[in-house]
């Protein structure tokens, strides 16, 4: 399973990045905002930081205005994925763009047969949102499960990429699954690093290190 940070911040991507788990970026407005700097100039900045996919979503909600922020965003660097939300106009854009090559991630998937229709529109890459789910008590990973299902049966080519991630739960049953992707934020990253018995086994050997005589 590949991983991606589920970040728009420069330290936690060139942390995550160093620690040789990193295979791409994913941003979002929210995310972006938080930056406090232009979106362009930060893209630039995150797409420099790795070869893999970054992606960059638009804010148009027509597919005229989203194909045109696609065009722009593309230009910024060379592996910019455009997110572009799962609505009607989102299918549309998604659709013109993979005839233009640009590189789609069909973004706010909620239900298997949206994933499908992504798929069909020429996606790369679809996010299903697992932790809003969970969030309104339904159970996001079913959803993984029946998107995994229903590629695997018409072998689409679009990329699974678990969002929305929550927990080292979630990343855990992502891998189960075989999501492609799992987007995961820094925080969650460090948890997954983390283990109590790694930790006590380290001082424990520094510990007795000192005891060998010299
Ligand atoms: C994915 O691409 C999104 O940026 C992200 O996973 C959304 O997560 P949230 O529900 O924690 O905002």
């Amino acid at each position: 399973m590949k991983i991606f940070i589920d970040s728009a911040n420069i330290k936690e991507i060139k942390e995550a990045v160093s620690l040789g788990v990193v295979d791409g970026v994913t941003t979002n407005p929210t995310l972006v905002a938080k930056e406090s700097r232009p979106a362009k100039q930060l893209l630039e900045e995150i797409c420099a930081l790795l070869p893999g996919p970054v992606s960059a979503e638009v804010i148009s909600l027509e597919s005229s205005g989203m194909v045109a922020e696609a065009r722009e965003l593309s230009r910024i660097a060379k592996n910019i994925v455009v997110k572009v939300p799962l609505i009607k106009e989102g299918l549309k854009a998604a659709a013109i763009l993979a005839k233009e090559n640009i590189k789609t991630n069909v973004t706010l998937c909620f239900s298997a047969n949206q994933a499908l229709l992504a798929a069909k529109a020429g996606a790369d890459y679809v996010s299903p949102f697992i932790g809003r789910l969970d969030d309104i008590s339904q159970e996001g990973m079913a959803l993984i499960r029946d998107i995994r299902q229903i590629f695997l049966n018409y072998k689409f080519k679009t990329q699974i990429i678990v969002a929305s991630i929550r927990n080292p739960v979630h990343v855990l049953e992502a891998a189960k699954i075989g999501a492609d992707i799992a987007t995961i934020p820094f925080s969650v990253i460090e948890q997954l690093i983390k283990h109590p018995l790694t930790d006590i086994g380290v001082q424990r050997f520094i510990e007795d290190y000192k005891k060998i005589p010299k």
